[in-house]
């Protein structure tokens, strides 16, 4: 019998994550001996755990929000992309080191590959918007635009990872044929029925990308489908950044419909 390998997730606050659910069912369906366990952390504490990765050991892990800028600092090396993007969500070990990558930005441009856009507005500034950011950038989108409520954040971002930053004001005049919400407007609780931009935002063709997936249909998506635009829900993202660790972890691939179908479960079960 092979020995059973530990998995683990660390963010704070954790209930809700669905990465144990879908990561336990794929070791099931792929035969890795592998079991993964939720471990929420207090954030004054969180150096406990990566002395417990190296000293168990834990054979692979994914960190949440607030820890992915610390978990950079504590890994031995990190891909550029994590590198770039500051931040490391995904954790596993090669040779005896442990490295660090940045699944959420290879989740985020998976729906994007083979595909072409000559302008694409990314509409927030926190991690998420980051992330997005750097996958465009990745896949080689010729002109990248950030705007934000808060115009200052938007400026700061763009000036780092060296985008445009554009006020938010003039959203709604730019042209593009990508347009990704990054921010929290549209998510389950008291902004569901909001949208980063009016639905007169969506002109010609292009495509609505949303980064929050609950629900799975926002009203940014609602709009985007509306006016004739194709739409990605963040369920995307969410699936493949799982499933891009999962082949890290393992070598395997982690079946992909079965994986939509299990997100897709829990999400309506919530
Ligand atoms: P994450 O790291 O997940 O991206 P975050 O850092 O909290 O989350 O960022 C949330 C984003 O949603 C921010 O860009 C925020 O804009 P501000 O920087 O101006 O706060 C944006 N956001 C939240 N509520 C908003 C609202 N009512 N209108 C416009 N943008 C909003």
């Amino acid at each position: 019998m092979p020995a059973e390998k530990l998995y683990a997730i660390i963010g704070h606050p954790l209930g809700h994550s669905l990465s144990p659910a879908l990561h336990n069912w794929a070791f099931g369906e792929t035969g890795h001996p592998g079991v993964y366990m939720a471990f929420p952390q207090e954030p004054e504490r969180v150096a406990d755990f990566f002395t417990a990765m190296r000293a168990l050991p834990i054979a692979g892990a994914n960190v949440t929000i607030p820890f992915k800028v610390e978990a950079l600092r504590q890994v031995d090396s990190a891909s550029a992309i994590a590198s770039r993007i500051g931040a490391v969500n995904t954790l596993y070990w090669k040779d005896g080191r442990l490295l660090g990558e940045n699944t959420d930005v290879i989740g985020f441009m998976a729906p994007l590959r083979e595909r072409q856009f000559s302008s694409a507005l990314v509409l927030g500034a926190g991690g998420a918007a980051r992330a997005a950011v750097v996958a465009l950038e990745e896949l080689g989108v010729p002109r990248v635009a950030l705007a934000n409520r808060t115009f200052a954040k938007a400026r700061k971002l763009a000036s780092e990872l060296g985008c445009e930053a554009l006020p938010w004001e003039e959203r709604e005049g730019f042209a593009c044929d990508l347009a990704v919400n990054a921010t929290s407007l549209g998510m389950k609780g008291v902004r569901v029925a909001e949208s980063p931009v009016p639905a007169s935002f969506f002109k010609g063709r292009g495509l609505a990308y949303d980064i929050v997936y609950t629900p799975e249909r926002t009203r940014f998506l609602a709009d985007a489908a509306a006016a004739g635009w194709e739409i990605q829900s963040g369920v995307a993202m969410f699936v493949e950044q799982a499933r891009a660790a999962f082949a890290l972890w393992t070598g395997l691939e982690m079946p992909r419909e079965g994986a939509y179908a299990l997100v897709r479960g829990a999400l309506a079960a919530k």
